[in-house]
């Protein structure tokens, strides 16, 4: 397995990519992404439009792309779901772009300032059989355009400076599922075309007298008179709509496309049919322009700061989160001995030196059950002492006839 991964990193190192990836390299990327140890890296400026990487299945799609200064993220969810994440890139948008992913966050970077950050956990990589492209339709050449595994932003910045700026993180269930569009009857109900009136030589469709020859629209169908009381329909002819799901508006005949949603001024748009989560208690569809949201009965876990630290920040938001300079720490979540360091998502316990265990639980480390060597490196017991393990560290007593010399080394006694 570790060779495998050794494997990746020489061989992406070398790559740097206007030339077409093969179906080889394609799937080596794929496969940094299932490890989630991934990072792209690339120049952007407000000319770039278009994917630099997209792999789909059928159930799955990752993407990301660049459009008007927004970079569009896509990676697949549990549930043939996808998580969408756009981030804006400055009206400007000369940006060194680099996104790294790795196995607890997504971080991407302008440069040396980090701009977004988030933990996904419920990202799912096994694609079946996917389709994968590099810089499809990608408007102009980058000036640098590397993929490669691990997080090379440590390297390249001595300093990382935060400075989110805006974004959305939203999960989308499988586009188009939602409603079944109108099809076209192919039937004329017969109340629809009756008998005409004896003295008129025509047909009688859809309650109008209609000539022989003239025709009136039934149902969305071209219907006409042949003879007296002969009617003759066809399904209209529609024009080609570009969009995968076109919408046929009440009283229309032919499909139209939906409009987009630009659900409370966020910067991703929603397409026609595309049903959203803004947040974990709201459920929204976008059909033709129009957001309906529907809530959702959740019970909310406590956040894990303390509760002067709860924000709610939007009026979908239903459950607290913490805010962004949260004290962690203020809970004691770790052990008495560890150290609480206080992170942006939560606290992190590190055991206190002396002590080993994952930070909600630490043992002390005896010492005096290392080796002469291991411990001589600690600077231990040494001449005329024995070994005594305290909590956190160890001493070194003098054996019984000699005294102290130095914390580690007791000589004998001196006689006179
Ligand atoms: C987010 O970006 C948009 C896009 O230009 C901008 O108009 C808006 O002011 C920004 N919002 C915040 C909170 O920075
Ligand atoms: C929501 O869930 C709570 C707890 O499960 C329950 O007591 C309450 O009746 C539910 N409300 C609705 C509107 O379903
Ligand atoms: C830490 O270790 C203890 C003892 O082995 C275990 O009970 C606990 O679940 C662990 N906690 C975490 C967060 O791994």
């Amino acid at each position: 397995m570790w060779q495998r991964i050794a494997c990746f990193l020489i061989f992406l190192k070398v790559f740097e990519c206007y030339q077409k990836a093969t179906p080889t390299e394609l799937q080596n990327y794929l496969n940094l992404f299932k490890l989630r140890d991934i990072f792209i890296s690339t120049s952007v400026n407000q000319k770039s439009k278009g994917i630099f990487f997209e792999a789909k299945d059928g159930q799955h799609n990752l993407q990301i792309s660049v459009d008007e200064c927004l970079l569009t993220m896509m990676f697949p969810e549990k549930n043939s779901w996808h998580k969408r994440i756009g981030v804006f890139l400055g009206e400007k948008c000369e940006t060194d772009l680099m996104i790294c992913l790795n196995e607890n966050s997504l971080l991407v970077f302008d440069g040396c300032h980090q701009i977004f950050s988030d933990q996904l956990h419920e990202l799912e990589f096994s694609f079946g059989n996917p389709e994968m492209k590099l810089l499809p339709n990608w408007k102009i050449q980058p000036k640098t355009f590397e993929i490669g595994s691990g997080f090379p932003i440590s390297q390249k910045c001595k300093i990382i400076v935060s400075n989110p700026k805006n974004y959305t993180v939203e999960s989308v269930e499988s586009l188009y599922k939602s409603r079944s569009h109108p099809v076209l009857h192919s039937t004329v109900f017969s109340e629809n075309v009756l008998e005409p009136p004896d003295d008129f030589d025509g047909c009688m469709i859809n309650n109008e007298l209609v000539k022989i020859g003239e025709n009136n629209m039934v149902n969305c169908q071209k219907c006409t008179c042949m003879a007296r009381d002969e009617v003759f329909c066809q399904v209209q002819e529609c024009p080609h709509v570009k969009c995968e799901h076109p919408v046929i508006r009440d009283g229309e005949c032919c499909a139209t496309c939906g409009k987009q949603c630009n659900f409370e001024q966020r910067l991703t748009k929603h397409a026609h049919g595309e049903i959203f989560w803004p947040e974990d208690c709201y459920r929204c569809e976008c059909w033709d322009g129009e957001v309906n949201c529907e809530k959702k009965n959740i019970t909310c876990q406590t956040p894990l700061c303390p509760a002067k630290d709860w924000v709610i920040e939007n009026d979908y938001q239903c459950c607290p989160k913490c805010k962004d300079d949260a004290n962690f720490c203020e809970t004691s979540p770790c052990h008495k001995y560890a150290d609480c360091y206080n992170e942006k998502r939560g606290a992190k316990c590190i055991c206190k030196e002396g002590f080993h265990g994952n930070g909600t639980f630490c043992l002390d480390i005896d010492e005096c059950k290392f080796s002469q060597d291991a411990r001589a490196q600690l600077g231990g017991c040494m001449d005329g002492t024995r070994c005594k393990n305290t909590l956190g560290s160890f001493e070194c007593p003098c054996l019984p006839g000699y005294q102290r010399l130095t914390e580690q080394m007791c000589m004998p006694l001196l006689r006179v």
